[in-house]
């Protein structure tokens, strides 16, 4: 059940065969480009060293790539490391904890189902209702984002914006065996769904230090709040009233229900959240292979190859809520499916605000969104569509961010230029602009006007000649360098046999092609994953050319894994990476903190079997950018995805997501996990008795003595 629900950490089943064939290696690929690793890591250092000798980096602090950490020190950009690696968390000794290094702390801030106000707690060992839901923190949390307190409490008090991405419906429901649920004599109600809904979006909860020196949530705040899949959203920029996006419930094409799939996560220098809906297909079902009152053939096609193209398929991912909740029968509602996929921008401090779903930065599976505002006040938002062989992603706002105090037009989100990449072998690559008239984008095409464009990201990224990638997760900007890093998580079908390509019609089935290698993406059955990064040209944020390298390529050193047949070995060396200091692997959550060091999150299967025998659960790493050198800072607990990474302004309490500990319930909800109730990491609400289902929660990593983590 489970695993239907959470893709992710399960595309790649491990494979053991052997493949002996004399493979070019990825070293030999890169030596190909004209700009090598090393001189791109040669002038990156150079632009980092005339920012310590204070000429880049005065823009920098004046007009930091990331958003001002208003009470901290000036960014140091060093990014060195300082702790000693935790072991990892392997099977044979297979710890349900979250383990930091010495030195440091974790302990549970919050997890599903804790009230966000004086209300009694739910009790886990009963169904979650709507009504609890929506006065609880969300399930499995994902992204978040610290806004601080103003003045010299910043660092002490906050809030904290946190996605919660999906459910699993047993836990919500209380179904056990968790296989009852999709059994089709099983039924699934009305508010069994709604509690569901209830359970996803976004969480806003006011955090704080105690005078005991221990960080909890205050119950009392009036900014908590709980945005949901039922919540009222705007739909505003070009797309909004278009005839795609109307429905029998929203003739005017402007308001929607809900926010769905929440993944990452972004933020914006005006002080807004920004929250990003990844695999809201899997909701939706066409339960007919139709599409009901459409009777021209021609069209019925296009709305039934577009739900397609975004994997809008009969049953979903199993979730069921187009059975009781006919607004996710997508052949009976089509245009429903249009008004997913987007960014929503939320005030987190405006407890009555309206979350407003910004189509200007196109409709895919969005993991997050990373702001960079350049030195001359240009706003550039980098985005990577999950799924394999989808695209990378740049929004130029048209207007330049106002300096003065920060504020500025609420709407910068809705006018501006949607850019799709590609990657070229000579280290170079192009921002395609999916603006309508240009590329192909045309009527005859099926672009009828810019909010088709929009609503069709992926098929117009398919036109223009984006590169297919190794799946886009998050994406993070160096915050002198303004550099930026996107990890590609896996793929798969990297390299399988026959190669296909995403079709220039936009007729492809999601994840179906089986792209060759290439220098971007170079490892066929790229089950390790790697890291990218790219640099603008002349370090313009508007530019439409960049440069780029890979920054590493993940494995596990001592894997005697070897290239499955189905694959072509054109451009393999093996599974072992290029890591310099600890292994991992599935990278996915990726955060730079203010003095420059990269956070790593992964998300494989987190169970330390197969490919992930020596690697053992879900991590967090540490990598420093001028070296590479990584470290291990974090293991999970059992069957869990390491996911969410923000700090305080000062760098000295982190806050860490650890999202469906325990996965796979089959047999019983406890039967991976008691994290966080066992009280490993210290006491919850519910640590006095027997834990009745993991749950998803945040833990806050402080460092003895009161020091910035990591260093
Ligand atoms: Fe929800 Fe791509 O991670
Ligand atoms: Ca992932
Ligand atoms: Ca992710």
């Amino acid at each position: 059940m489970s695993s239907t629900l959470h893709k992710d950490g399960r595309l790649n089943p491990s494979t053991e065969t052997t493949n002996d064939s004399g493979n070019v290696s990825i070293h030999d690929l890169i030596e190909r480009r004209v700009v090598s690793r090393r001189g791109f890591l040669a002038s990156s250092i150079g632009l980092t060293a005339a920012a310590a000798a204070g000429g880049t980096m005065l823009d920098a602090i004046t007009n930091p790539a990331v958003a001002a950490p208003a009470y901290g020190p000036s960014p140091s950009p060093t990014g060195s490391i300082g702790f000693t690696s935790v072991p990892p968390n392997l099977a044979a000794t297979f710890a349900d904890a979250v383990t930091v290094p010495q030195g440091y702390s974790a302990r549970v801030l919050v997890a599903w189902g804790d009230p966000l106000d004086m209300s009694a707690a739910w009790d886990p060992t009963t169904p979650m209702t709507e009504a609890q839901q929506l006065r609880s923190f969300g399930s499995h949390t994902d992204g978040m984002h610290y806004f601080p307190f103003p003045g010299g409490q910043g660092n002490v008090r906050g809030l904290l914006a946190v996605n919660n991405e999906y459910c699993d419906p047993p836990l919500v429901n209380d179904v056990s065996p968790a296989t009852d649920y999709s059994d089709p004599d099983f039924e699934v109600t009305l508010p069994m769904v709604r509690a569901q809904q209830a359970a996803h979006g976004v969480t806003i909860v006011e955090v704080e230090k105690g005078r005991n020196g221990a960080w909890g949530i205050n119950r009392r705040s009036p900014f908590n709040r709980r945005i949901t899949g039922n919540t009222p959203c705007v739909i505003s920029g070009p797309a909004a009233g278009h005839e795609l996006m109307k429905t029998a419930g929203d003739p005017t094409g402007t308001r929607v229900l809900g926010t769905l799939n929440n993944c990452a996560h972004g933020y914006t220098p005006w002080g807004t959240y920004l929250t990003c809906e990844e695999n809201w297909n899997g909701y939706f079902s066409n339960e007919t292979g139709d599409v009901e009152g459409v009777i021209d053939i021609d069209r019925k096609f296009q709305i039934i190859k577009g739900q397609t193209r975004y994997g809008v398929v009969k049953g979903g991912f199993g979730y069921r809520w187009h059975e009781p909740d006919a607004r996710f029968r997508a052949d009976l509602n089509p245009n429903e499916p249009n008004r997913f996929g987007w960014v929503v921008e939320i005030d987190p401090w405006n407890p009555q605000a309206t979350p407003v779903k910004r189509t200007a930065m196109g409709r895919i599976k969005h993991e997050n969104a990373q702001v960079v505002v350049g030195a001359d006040n240009k706003v550039a938002f980098y985005m990577g569509d999950d799924e394999r062989n989808e695209y990378l992603y740049k929004f130029v706002c048209a207007k330049r961010l106002n300096p003065a105090g920060r504020s500025t037009d609420r709407d910068m989100l809705d006018k501006g230029t949607l850019y799709v990449a590609r990657f070229d072998a000579n280290g170079t690559g192009e921002w395609l602009p999916l603006v309508h008239g240009l590329n192909g984008l045309t009527a005859a095409n099926g672009f009828r006007d810019q909010a088709e464009v929009l609503v069709k990201t992926r098929q117009a990224a398919d036109r223009v000649g984006a590169t297919m990638m190794d799946r886009p997760e998050w994406i993070a900007a160096h915050p002198v360098t303004r550099e930026v890093y996107m990890t590609l998580t896996n793929n798969s079908r990297r390299g399988n046999r026959p190669p296909s390509s995403n079709r220039v019609d936009g007729t492809t089935n999601a994840a179906s092609a089986n792209p060759p290698v290439d220098a971007a993406n170079p490892r066929p059955d790229n089950d390790y994953g790697h890291i990218i990064r790219w640099r603008e040209h002349q370090g313009d944020v508007g530019a439409t050319t960049f440069d780029w390298d890979i920054f590493v390529q993940c494995g596990d050193k001592a894997t005697k894994k070897t290239l499955g047949s189905s694959y072509d070995p054109t451009g393999h060396d093996g599974y072992k990476g290029n890591i310099v200091g600890d292994d991992y692997g599935a990278p996915d959550g990726l955060w730079f903190d203010k003095d420059g060091r990269l956070w790593i999150q992964t998300d494989q299967v987190g169970n330390a079997t197969g490919d992930w025998i020596n690697i053992g659960s879900n991590v967090m790493m540490c990598a420093d950018p001028r070296t590479g050198e990584t470290r291990r800072f974090l293991t999970s607990p059992r069957n869990c995805e390491v996911t969410g990474c923000i700090s305080t302004p000062d760098g000295r309490t982190m806050f860490v997501g650890i999202q469906h500990p325990g996965e796979d319930w089959t047999m019983s909800f406890t039967q991976n996990s008691t994290w966080p109730d066992s009280g490993v990491n210290g006491q919850t609400l519910h640590s006095h008795k027997d834990p009745a289902k993991p749950r998803s929660g945040i833990v806050v990593i402080t460092r003895d003595g009161g020091g910035v983590i990591g260093t």
